[in-house]
């Protein structure tokens, strides 16, 4: 089984960012064959400062062995390493109706946002499907909002190889489904463009100050309270087990706990989970060599995979 994911270098990383895509792609580690890539060429679409860009590609790199990336198992590579998908990317197009990419949501917000309607923000699920279908994936872990895409995708797939004959996997999306929506400090999809996130390798006073900024309602300590309306549960659910789980819902449900404690656990439960990921992220970015070697290796066996189909699809097509 092929599993393959991407994420753009346009930010720091955060909660959402981990739980929706990082931690199950990193968990599907143990079930198949997983390739995963820093979308340097997507993140094109918004980032418009080469520094910025560059910087972030290698902090994505970092964060993603510091979160337990295993380059021995898992190929990892920079999507501008495999220039082959755009030739895909262009093969594809000629299959995709204009309607299709029309619909897509992160389209409308990213104009919704400000951003100029750039024809590579457009025609970004394009680039995408490329992405996936040029290493054959049938599995693309991914947050729901992605989901959209990968259906994109698919579609485009079953396009092309209606017309041109089987050349591609048809993919499917694996949303984790308890995560699906990690929530920001405001209750919000926890997003870098609305300012709400966790990062994953934040300044830790920092990160403490902003768990206790987490908004709530104003139920008075000795009450009881709902866990499943909180935004303080629902992320701390995300680090613990079903134990800790249960026995943190019955507290909020017993009343006599505020919403300071509850903040505090969670900082708590961050901070547990994050430790041993920060000590690795130190030794790594001491190591800017080590990052380099393992991105060139990924890269090599990434391209050699994505030939095989690029030279499929150009046979299919009469271009050879
Ligand atoms: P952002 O919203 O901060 O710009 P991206 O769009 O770059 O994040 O998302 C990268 C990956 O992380 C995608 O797979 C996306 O679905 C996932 N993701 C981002 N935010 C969340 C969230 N709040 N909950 C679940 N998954 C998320
Ligand atoms: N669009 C994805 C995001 O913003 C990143 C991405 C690019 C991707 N190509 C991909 C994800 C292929 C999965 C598969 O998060």
């Amino acid at each position: 089984m092929r599993i393959l994911s991407g994420i753009q270098p346009s930010g720091k990383l955060h909660l959402g960012n981990y739980f929706g895509m990082m931690r199950p792609a990193l968990q599907l580690q143990e079930k198949g064959d997983v390739f995963l890539f820093i979308a340097n060429y997507h993140a094109l679409t918004t980032v418009g400062n080469p520094a910025l860009l560059k910087q972030g590609t290698l902090d994505v790199a970092i964060d993603f062995l510091a979160c337990g990336l295993d380059p021995d198992r898992t190929v990892f590579f920079r999507q501008s390493d495999v220039p082959e998908v755009h030739e895909l990317a262009w093969l594809l197009s000629t299959v995709t109706p204009v309607g299709l990419l029309e619909r897509c949501h992160s389209y409308k917000d990213k104009l919704a946002k400000g951003f100029a309607p750039s024809h590579g923000l457009f025609a970004y699920p394009v680039l995408m499907a490329a992405d996936i279908l040029i290493y054959q994936s049938n599995v693309v872990p991914v947050g729901r909002d992605q989901k959209q895409h990968v259906e994109v995708s698919r579609d485009i797939a079953i396009k092309f190889n209606n017309q041109f004959g089987s050349v591609f996997t048809i993919p499917e999306p694996a949303i984790a489904d308890e995560v699906a929506v990690v929530p920001g400090l405001d209750g919000q999809k926890m997003s870098k463009s609305y300012g709400n996130m966790i990062e994953l390798f934040g300044d830790l006073d920092e990160t403490r100050k902003r768990i206790m900024k987490i908004v709530t309602d104003s139920t008075p300590l000795e009450e009881p309270k709902d866990p499943d309306t909180s935004t303080i549960f629902a992320l701390y659910k995300l680090f613990v087990g079903e134990a800790e789980r249960n026995a943190m819902a019955a507290r909020y449900r017993a009343g006599g706990m505020g919403y300071g404690h509850a903040k505090k656990a969670l900082f708590e439960a961050f901070e547990a989970a994050f430790a041993p990921f920060r000590k690795r992220r130190v030794e790594l970015a001491a190591d800017p060599g080590r990052v380099a070697e393992i991105l060139r290796t990924g890269a090599d066996k990434a391209r050699a995979e994505a030939r095989k189909t690029l030279d499929r699809a150009r046979e299919a097509v009469g271009l050879v």
